[in-house]
């Protein structure tokens, strides 16, 4: 498969402390001079643009806590090949943010929101009760603003959120926006288990015994997320079984985390130091252009998640921006 889509994560700070994302009592984190900055992010993109990327998500931590997030959107935009930048973000700076976002050029947004009710919400991100009222203002605004499509991410938890599908199918029918589904992953997992995991199939026959038939929705697939009209609701929903079904072979990503590494797969340590080539004296786009080479072909020739899985995850959540 084509890489075509680079995850770039701009910070691993983040204004919650998500119990499945962030360890508890998280205070280290990556310090300022080990960050990329946005001129090395911008350098490497275009690299990537040269071997065929068209598609740029900004993640975090939360994203939209670093700086002048605006005048890097900017410049990616600026980028030949680069015809699509969009945003993962819990959503909180949003409604702040949403026009000079939008001005700048970028695309879309992708709200993270695990849950509709304001107790439940301060309890899973540490944030205080108004957080959520904030971040659902922030998603109204994005979608007035035309970031659009505004989609929702939903992390699904056993005994926490798994009693809200319903409220959600509402949720996405009232705004016109689809939530996606994602399965819980042991990835930086210290809070929740497999006792919290939710298959994806679950999801799907309750939808179906609940509001009939799931149709599929016709959409140029850019990831591993498929999308259904749900019953006569109005609602469009997305599935996405991150850890019930490997989806390797259809895999068109790569990740580069905050402090320039280079991820081939989302489940794998195997990391290509990217910052320390951009910071050699001997510092040369061709340099740079071969060592990228060098690891597309790695990741093309290591056979799906299987193989990498033997090599382990120890990064948490909030270092590679999911
Ligand atoms: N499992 C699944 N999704 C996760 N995210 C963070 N941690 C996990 C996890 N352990 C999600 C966030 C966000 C996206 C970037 O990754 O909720 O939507
Ligand atoms: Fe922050 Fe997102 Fe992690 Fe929550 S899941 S702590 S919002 S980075």
């Amino acid at each position: 498969m084509a890489i075509s889509y680079l995850r770039v994560s701009v910070t691993d700070r983040c204004n919650f402390r998500c119990r499945y994302c962030m360890p508890e009592g998280k205070k280290e984190f990556i310090p300022h001079p080990e960050i990329l900055r946005y001129e090395e992010i911008a350098e490497i993109v275009w690299v990537f643009s040269q071997f065929g990327v068209k598609s740029i998500r900004l993640t975090g931590g939360e994203p939209l806590v670093r700086k002048g997030l605006e005048s890097l959107i900017y410049q990616l935009k600026e980028i030949d090949g680069i015809r699509e930048v969009s945003l993962t973000t819990n959503g909180f700076f949003l409604g702040e943010k949403a026009e000079v976002l939008k001005e700048v050029g970028l695309n879309r947004v992708n709200v993270s929101l695990d849950t509709l009710n304001p107790e439940k919400f301060s309890y899973i991100t540490k944030a205080d009760e108004g957080a959520l009222y904030r971040v659902l203002k922030g998603i109204e605004k994005a979608k007035e603003t035309g970031l659009n499509p505004v989609k929702l991410n939903t992390v699904l938890i056993k005994g926490f959120n798994d009693n809200e599908i319903e409220e959600f199918v509402r949720f996405s029918a009232d705004f016109g926006i689809e939530v996606r589904f994602i399965e819980l992953m042991p990835v930086g997992g210290q809070f929740f288990s497999r006792e919290n995991f939710i298959p994806i199939s679950y999801v799907k026959e309750f939808l179906e015994e609940k509001f009939g038939r799931l149709e599929p929705v016709k959409t140029v697939k850019m990831g591993p997320a498929k999308s259904f009209r749900v019953g006569d609701t109005g609602a469009v929903v997305g599935f996405i079984p991150s850890v019930s079904q490997h989806f390797c072979s259809e895999c068109n990503r790569v990740r580069l985390t905050s402090n320039g590494k280079l991820r081939l797969c989302l489940m794998s340590d195997r990391e290509i130091d990217l910052k320390s080539v951009l910071r050699s004296p001997a510092y040369s786009r061709e340099l740079l252009r071969k060592t990228i080479a060098g690891a597309l072909l790695l990741k093309r020739n290591v056979d799906g998640i299987e193989a990498l899985e033997s090599l382990g995850c120890s990064r948490k959540m909030f270092t590679i921006g999911g």
